[in-house]
């Protein structure tokens, strides 16, 4: 069935990967892929134990067709470092595939935060890429990706860096189904520039690494 306003009805046949990618990028199910550059779709190990999932692609994301290249993906690298997180096995995506923003000024692009309409059409392909990489562990950066799987209600505040079990409401044929583990969005980290950033560093890494004692034994 045609459902107007979701990625569903462009989800291919096979869902492996790179059939997943290629579809993607013909993706129409909600009004972002119309002002933006590109999808970006997930990027890195398709057998990934850990799935990264942040809001979405910023400006550089956008330009390049890859996650987390811009300033927000060098804080998130140097964090996976220093909890002990080798990058190599880690699969990179978005809550939402196009880049959402408004324009200032001349040709500054200014990010917008989706809505949750946007988030909820471009869930299939999240839950997709879920499927097709099976990671024993998916860490929501920030309360966009968080709400996308956990629900509305979910507080990152509240929660964060707790191994959550994925949750029955959402439908994944996957088994068995990754824990599910949410932090702050590395942007919010970036942006803290006072003196609590070194803080607000530390807790970060340290949800990440309770996120890698899931899956490291
Ligand atoms: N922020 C995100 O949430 N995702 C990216 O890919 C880049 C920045
Ligand atoms: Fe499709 Fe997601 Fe892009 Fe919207 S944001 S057009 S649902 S890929």
């Amino acid at each position: 069935m045609r459902s107007p306003g979701s990625a569903a009805q462009y989800l291919p046949e096979d869902r492996g990967l790179d059939a997943l990618r290629a579809a993607a990028g013909g993706c129409q199910g909600c009004p972002l892929y119309a002002d933006a550059t590109q999808t970006v779709f997930g990027h890195g190990d398709p057998g990934a134990p850990l799935m990264l999932v942040g809001e979405q692609p910023g400006d550089q994301e956008d330009r390049a067709g890859l996650p987390f290249v811009g300033p927000a993906g060098r804080l998130l690298a140097r964090a996976l470092d220093d909890a002990g997180i080798d990058p190599a096995l880690t699969y990179q995506t978005n809550a939402v595939k196009h880049f959402k923003f408004t324009r200032k000024g001349g040709k500054r692009r200014i990010h917008q935060k989706p809505s949750r309409t946007e988030v909820v059409a471009c869930r299939p392909w999240l839950l997709a890429e879920i499927e097709a990489v099976r990671p024993q562990v998916v860490v929501c950066l920030g309360a966009t990706a968080a709400q996308s799987l956990l629900g509305a209600a979910f507080r990152v505040s509240a929660q964060r860096g707790e191994a959550i079990r994925f949750p029955s409401s959402v439908d994944v044929r996957v088994e068995p189904e990754p824990i599910v583990v949410a932090t702050v969005h590395p942007s919010s980290v970036l942006r803290d520039r006072s003196d609590a950033h070194d803080e607000a560093y530390k807790l970060f890494v340290a949800d990440l690494r309770s996120a890698r004692n899931v899956y490291a034994h």
